[in-house]
């Protein structure tokens, strides 16, 4: 497995790896890899002979410095987690290298960013827009991995590749959960000891709205009110939002008539974590 640090030497790599008539995938991360990210790799190297995994904590999608400097970095073990779940080649350039020149453009997408994260964490997918762009271009892939814990973020990409005809194919990989259902996150290794066993909380909400949602309750507002006191039964959670959305448009939804999503930000502590389920209501045969 080669690690690469310049675009140049990427340039070459990709280039080489095409010439020789390889199937090219990427799993685009932040680093401080975990079995998530671990599932990503595997998944890309059952569907393609060279895999990229790139690493790179983009400043520009972090919306507050202390959240940027706070992020865990764990160079070796992540490079440990490639090797082993299959990638052919990890990318792990500076900040330098990526932003010498301070990008002019701007890219957003003001529909699928009006509600769950766009609102809270303003310039956030136009951050993750531009390095998404920045890095297909870069690695020419003909196939990239992203988890659907970061739900908005996989319909965003999904709609960057349409709208700009990329020549990629995107693929949500289910979120990899805790035993008691905790998403797995870079992010949790922030979590105090006492904050870890209520940040499962969110899952089990998910759940709990679920079972609603089969006995026959329909209104998105009660729905979203019964998420919320399962969450905040943890004394030390402060929920950012709970929302129930269209899962192509994210446009919040007035009544339940089909399959939906329930996400939702959570502050465990100091720590912010994003996890959300897609539902796909039981239908009751009347007689
Ligand atoms: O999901 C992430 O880790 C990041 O948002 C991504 C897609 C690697 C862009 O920086």
């Amino acid at each position: 497995m080669k690690i690469i640090r310049t675009i140049e030497a990427l340039r070459t790599e990709i280039l080489a790896a095409k010439g020789a008539g390889k199937n090219v995938s990427l799993v685009p991360t932040m680093g401080y890899l975990h079995a998530g990210h671990a599932a990503l790799i595997t998944a890309a190297a059952s569907e393609t002979d060279f895999v990229c995994v790139s690493i790179f904590v983009n400043r520009l999608q972090f919306n507050s410095a202390k959240d940027f400097e706070t992020y865990p970095v764990s160079e070796s073990e992540d490079i440990e987690v490639c090797k082993k779940a299959g990638a052919s080649l990890v990318f792990m350039p500076s900040h330098d290298e990526m932003y010498s020149l301070a990008p002019a453009l701007q890219l957003s997408m003001p529909s699928l960013s009006a509600n769950l994260c766009g609102p809270v964490r303003p310039n956030h997918f136009e951050g993750v827009l531009l390095i998404v762009a920045r890095l297909f271009n870069l690695f020419q892939p003909d196939v990239a991995f992203f988890g659907k814990k970061d739900y908005q973020q996989y319909r965003i990409i999904e709609r960057l590749v349409r709208d700009l005809n990329f020549p990629v194919r995107i693929v949500g990989c289910e979120t990899v959960r805790e035993p008691d259902g905790l998403a797995m996150s870079s992010r949790n290794a922030n979590l105090r000891p006492e904050h870890r066993e209520q940040a499962a909380l969110i899952y089990r909400s998910f759940k709990i709205l679920e079972k609603a949602v089969n006995n026959g309750m329909a209104d998105p507002i009660e729905l979203t009110e019964i998420a919320q006191d399962v969450i905040v039964s943890g004394p030390d959670n402060r929920i950012d939002y709970v929302q129930i959305v269209h899962p192509e448009t994210l446009e919040l939804l007035q009544a339940i008539d089909g399959p939906f999503v329930v996400a939702a930000a959570v502050f465990c502590g100091e720590v912010r974590l994003i996890d959300n389920m897609t539902i796909s209501p039981v239908v009751h045969d009347s007689f």
